[in-house]
């Protein structure tokens, strides 16, 4: 018999907080090999908190295994890394230079410097609209052009997980649904993705399975259409 591989993150009994406010509480989840993962819950769930104890920027206790690399009192380096990569609530990107220049700026932490010119060239592939407008101000950019940016600017970090926080906020869903074809893209590409977001049914509707959030604890986890028709998510997220 073979043995399943193991998962690309492992987290278990992960705990975090601000100071002295705890957020997050014993949290345990995993992402496999080239899935897409949701990770959904309302509104100060801790879904963030969580991706920046994954990345490593907030402090957490339990583990937290990348690639089979014990990360959970790594340096956010570290993270980096071994191929996490996020792209911020917000997006964040450097509103006054150039699309090209943010793209860059992606690969700029990245060891392997060859392929910067062919992977440019593969992102653009991925989102046509930004290489029309690669030498436009990231800053003057619709929001669904500035959240293509935000995507192709991590891709240009080489990330083996990529994790996006709250990819459809504020976006028409002409504009969303493009954005959930690129996921789909990406992945056929070799590349994990951890989606964060408060629209659950979009995130379900795109995702191989799930976790629900709910005041900092794993309340449900499965594949995504079990949790899409499951009464308590129909009934608690999705109003039927
Ligand atoms: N920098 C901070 N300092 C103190 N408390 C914080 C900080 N950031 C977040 N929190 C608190 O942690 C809790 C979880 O917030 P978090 O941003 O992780 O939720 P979220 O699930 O990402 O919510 P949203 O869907 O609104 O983005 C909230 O109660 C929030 O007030
Ligand atoms: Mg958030």
């Amino acid at each position: 018999m073979n043995e399943p591989a193991a998962p690309l993150l492992k987290v278990e009994g992960l705990s975090a907080g601000y100071g002295e406010l705890p957020v997050l509480h014993d949290v345990s989840l995993e992402v496999r090999r080239a899935e897409i993962v949701a990770l959904v819950g309302s509104n100060g769930a801790g879904k963030t908190t969580l991706l920046r104890a994954l990345s490593r920027v907030l402090p957490s206790t339990g583990s937290i295994v990348m690639d089979g690399r014990q990360l959970s009192r790594a340096a956010p380096d570290q993270a980096f890394a071994c191929g996490m990569v996020q792209v911020p609530e917000g997006r964040q990107l450097f509103d006054r230079m150039t699309v090209q220049d943010n793209l860059l700026m992606g690969a700029y932490r990245r060891s392997a410097k060859a392929g910067i010119a062919r992977d440019l060239d593969k992102v653009y592939g991925f989102f046509p609209r930004l290489s029309e407008r690669r030498r436009q101000l990231a800053g003057s950019m619709s929001g669904g052009e500035q959240q293509m940016c935000a995507m192709a600017r991590a891709l240009m970090a080489a990330p083996v997980l990529m994790m996006i926080d709250e990819m459809s906020l504020g976006l028409a869903p002409v504009v969303v649904e493009q954005l959930m074809g690129v996921l789909a893209d990406i992945r056929r590409e070799g590349v994990t993705v951890l989606l964060v977001e408060q629209d659950i049914h979009l995130a379900l509707s795109g995702a191989d399975r799930g976790y629900v959030m709910e005041t900092g604890r794993v309340v449900l986890a499965g594949p995504a259409a079990t949790l899409l028709s499951d009464p308590k998510v129909r009934q608690a997220y999705l109003g039927v």
